[in-house]
């Protein structure tokens, strides 16, 4: 091959000669944007982040799962108005670039959106693994994204969970303790899990719920798994200066979820948020505290019993691949 190229350029003129270093130039700049397409192309689509917002060098970045719609949005635009980098999560694309825009045109916090689904684990890995690479630091997580009772079906993920369970829980499991390493350097840091007075036992012979499904019950069992998730973490990251909570943000506010159940609301977003930001700045709780709006109080009785939450958590890891050691938890790669 490479003969035959040699011998055709030496019989050639130099009119000839100087017109095929123009084609060859290009040529190579065909092949460099080829290369550059198919690279682009090559990329993971599902994780999508819009044009760079970079954060301030000074700006706090915060992370609210479930930004595009409901409560979500409303702490996402609360926190972009005091300064925060924030960056916007969800699968709605339309919905993210609206947020992210409406924060980055009010400042002075900046904004970007990442599409990720939580009902692939797959997805929630490349979504960590991304942030982790693309910011330096992480002062707040709040894991927000929820999927309501509503249809009362049984649902699998990608991965063959069930649906609420793994959408409302494990995700959040599997992207706090990617993210973990992040969060421990930026410390003082917090991590808010809006869960919800929706609380049901975890049969732990059909955590899946095989039998008797009801979309309520699979919401509410996926919403206790998530206090007992934040006990546990209060627990592991003592000392580090991560302070972690858990609440009921509003009962029934107008949001997606309450729509598609069809049931009348009875809060606004403002109580619900006022609640999550209670959780980010207050100073006046314990670590792994349970919060019914403003108020601190009692989780169902399960999320106290240390027998279940250890089994719940050996579950999560044999789900996730996450591995923990002597209380501390660290991710090992996909
Ligand atoms: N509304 C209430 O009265 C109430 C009461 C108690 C607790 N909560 C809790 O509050 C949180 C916020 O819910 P909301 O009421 O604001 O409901 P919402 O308007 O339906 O918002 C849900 C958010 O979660 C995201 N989400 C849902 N499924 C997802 C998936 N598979 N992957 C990635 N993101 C997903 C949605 O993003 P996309 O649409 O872009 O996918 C959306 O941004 C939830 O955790 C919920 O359980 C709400």
């Amino acid at each position: 091959m490479t003969r035959i190229r040699q011998q055709s350029a030496h019989g050639m003129s130099a009119g000839e000669r100087g017109s095929a270093k123009r084609c060859s130039r290009l040529g190579d700049a065909l092949l460099a944007a080829l290369v550059l397409a198919i690279a682009w192309a090559a990329l993971p689509r599902d994780t999508f982040a819009q044009a760079p917002a970079v954060p301030a060098s000074d700006a706090q970045v915060a992370l609210v799962t479930g930004s595009t719609s409901g409560l979500g949005r409303e702490l996402a635009l609360r926190l972009g108005a005091r300064g925060h980098h924030v960056i916007v999560h969800g699968r709605n694309e339309e919905r993210g670039a609206e947020v992210v825009d409406a924060i980055n045109a009010e400042g002075p916090g900046s904004a970007r959106f990442y599409r990720a689904d939580l009902a692939s684990l797959a997805d929630v890995r490349r979504f960590a693994e991304t942030l982790l690479a693309d910011y330096g630091r992480l002062d707040l997580l709040i894991n927000n994204a929820g999927f309501g009772s509503a249809p009362d079906e049984r649902l699998l993920t990608e991965d063959g969970h069930e649906y609420r369970f793994q959408v409302n829980y494990l995700s959040t499991f599997l992207l706090t303790h990617i993210l973990m390493p992040r969060l421990l350097d930026s410390a003082p840091a917090r991590i808010v899990n809006v869960s919800s007075g929706a609380q049901t036992p975890i049969d732990f012979d059909d955590v899946m719920i095989e039998k008797d499904f009801s979309g309520r019950r699979a919401y509410a069992q996926s919403k206790l798994a998530q206090v007992m998730f934040t006990l546990d973490l209060a627990e592991e990251l003592e000392g580090t200066g991560i302070v972690v909570g858990s609440l009921h943000p509003a009962t029934y506010m107008p949001t997606g979820m309450v729509r598609r159940a069809g049931v009348e609301p009875r809060s606004t977003i403002d109580e619900g948020a006022d609640a999550v930001m209670q959780l980010v700045d207050s100073e006046d709780y314990e670590s792994g505290q349970y919060f019914s709006g403003l108020r601190p109080t009692r989780a169902n009785d399960q999320a106290y019993d240390a027998q279940a939450r250890a089994r719940l958590k050996r579950l999560s890891q044999e789900l996730t691949g996450i591995r923990c050691r002597m209380g501390r938890c660290r991710y090992v790669g996909s």
